[in-house]
Formats: structure tokens, sequence, C-alpha cells
């Protein structure tokens, strides 16, 4: 496996900080050839699925507990410049993964349950309290957004799932589907994409399964129908488009641990004193705007979470 490939958060921070020329929202819409809308519209790639049939679910009631220290990242940004390497390395894959079919989805719950079941995605959120909740979001490319997520507590699955207490992490996978996925055809990568938490993460109450964004259903460049949110984790935790929930005794090994792990590991909390092997984690960009900030420990959520960690001093719980 040849991990010096040019992977698109591989480039040294010097090289991923011009990104705010090419995001001035003008510039930014003429690139992704999206038409001038109306404040409040999107792009195509991020306008309502009419057809979807969880649509009337959003807006969902928004937590207020959940707070931001900036504003909202643009919907047409947020929904244009992803990671999703099932289709592409790149950050513009949105007009590829519109290829992702929605329905029907099936969401497998197994390994050490009380009773291993599946469960179709709508059946799943009719089970569900939908919420909305602002989160930032830390790339470990140095480069940040925020996000108004819906959705419902991971707390909520694991409750419905029932896990054995011999059950000590929860193991999470996408979708596998080489025809749908073009990406999911680079033999190199060790698909599908797999992402794990301990079960005290799990059910951390900011650990969020996130099926909705900015009032409607979650675009597909955002991991549809179902994706992670771990906002005090790297990105590359928040797994998009799950399909299986498997709980276990083994920690996982996880997309990028299997492809790299020299510099990316299971724990992965956002640190800014620690930084990546080949660039510098003590600031963000944040997309859209130009802006860089210093870094906070665990993104700003070390009151939710530096809790988990205690005891675990000996892991390598940064990277
Ligand atoms: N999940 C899957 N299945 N495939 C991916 O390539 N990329 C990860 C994460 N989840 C990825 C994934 C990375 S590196 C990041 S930073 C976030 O998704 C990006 O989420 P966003 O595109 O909504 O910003």
């Amino acid at each position: 496996m040849n991990i010096i490939r040019r992977r698109g958060w591989e480039l040294p921070e010097r090289a991923a900080t011009p990104e705010h020329l090419f995001f001035n929202r003008r510039a930014f819409l003429a690139a992704t050839g999206a038409t001038l809308v109306a404040p409040g519209l999107a792009s195509a790639e991020g306008a309502a699925d009419t057809s979807d049939p969880s649509a009337h679910l959003y807006p969902a009631k928004r937590n207020e507990k959940y707070v931001l220290d900036r504003a909202i990242t643009d919907e047409a940004i947020n929904t244009t410049y992803n990671n999703f390497y099932e289709f592409g390395s790149a950050k513009t894959i949105s007009r590829a993964a519109q290829a992702l079919k929605l329905r029907p989805w099936t969401v497998k719950i197994d390994g050490m349950v009380a009773k291993p079941f599946e469960i179709g995605l709508d059946d799943l959120l009719a089970k569900m309290p939908l919420e909305e909740r602002l989160y930032r979001h830390r790339c470990v490319e140095a480069w940040s957004m925020a996000i108004p997520w819906s959705g419902f507590p991971l707390a909520k699955l694991v409750e419905l799932a029932q896990p054995l207490g011999s059950a000590k992490y929860l193991r999470m996978e996408t979708f596998l589907d080489r025809a749908m996925a073009p990406g999911q055809r680079a033999v190199w990568y060790p698909w599908p994409y797999v992402e794990g938490l301990t079960i005290a993460e799990a059910t951390n109450e900011l650990a969020f399964l996130v099926t909705g964004a900015y009032g409607k259903p979650v675009s597909k460049s955002q991991g549809a129908p179902l994706r992670l949110a771990v906002p005090w984790k790297y990105g590359f935790k928040s797994i998009k488009s799950i399909v299986r929930f498997n709980f276990t005794d083994q920690r996982p090994n996880t997309f990028w641990e299997a492809l790299q792990a020299s510099e990316y590991g299971f724990w992965a909390n956002v640190n800014p004193q620690v930084p990546h092997p080949r660039w510098s984690q003590a600031t963000e960009e944040l997309i859209g705007t130009g802006e860089r900030r210093p870094t906070l420990l665990f993104n700003g959520y070390a009151d939710y979470v530096a809790n988990l960690y205690q005891g675990l001093e000996g892991e390598r719980l940064w990277a």
C-alpha cells in the first residue's frame, strides 16, 4: 500500500492555507458552476431532496445548549467542500456523490448485543428524538466549519441496541458498493470506511448521529442518510453513510489508522499542542471566511469530554 500517494489532507499547512482566496463567495459560486441564488437558498447539491421520505421531519427543534463561538458556515460551502473518499479524493466530490442511493437504507446492529437486528432508516428515525445542534467541525487538515446538524444522540441508538456488558467498543461501517462509489475501486484503500469509539465515548452526550443539516435531510456529500458527528475529535472520526453498528470487545482497526497508523490513530482528539507529523495543529482556517483562529483543546468541548480520558494518559490520545 503506497501511502505516499497524494491525499487531499496530506498537503502541508502552507499549501492548504490559500483556500480563502478561492472561497470568497463569488469565486466559489463561479468555480462550482452554481447559479447565484437568493440568500437562504442553497446550491443544487444542498437543495432539499423532495423525494426524501424523511423530508417532513425537518427542521427539527434546536437544542439551545450547544452554542457556537463563530458564524455558521454557508450551506453552499459546507455541501461542496468535502472529504468523502468513496466518491474521490478531491474536495469537490459533491456532484459525484449525487450517485449515492439513499433508499432503501438498512442499518445492521450486531456483535455483542442482546439480539442482533436490522432496521430500515425511516423506522429508525421514527423511534428517535430528532433535534438540531450547532456544532464545530475540525478536520485534521487544519480547517474547520460550523454546522447546524439535525439528528439524535448516538446514546439513543446504543440504548436501542442493548449491548452486552462485555462490549467495549462500537465499530461503525460505511456502505460498500463499488458500482455506485467509484472511489471504492481504488484498491489501495481498506474499504469499507470503518470508524470506532469506546462505549463511554459513544454514550457521551456530544456523540450525535446526523440525519439532517441546515433544516432538511443531510446532503449526500455530507454523508447522507446517517453520519456521525463527534466534534471533539478530528473530522475523520465522523464516519459518513453508516450501514452497520457492531459492538465488540476488540478495538476497531479504523480506515485511516489501517492506511497510515503513524499519522492517524484511534483516539484522534483535537489538541493544538500536538502537531500532526507533517503540519501544525495550532490554528485552523474557518473555511469560507479566510480567517485563521487558534485551535482549542478538544475543539472547545473539554467540559463535556475531558473526563473520558482520565487514566488513559499512556494512550496516544491526540492524533
Ligand atoms: N466518512 C467516509 N465514509 N468517507 C470519508 O472519506 N472522510 C472523513 C469524515 N468521514 C470520510 C468520512 C473526513 S477526513 C472528514 S474531515 C469528514 O468526514 C468530512 O466531513 P464533511 O465533508 O461533511 O466536512
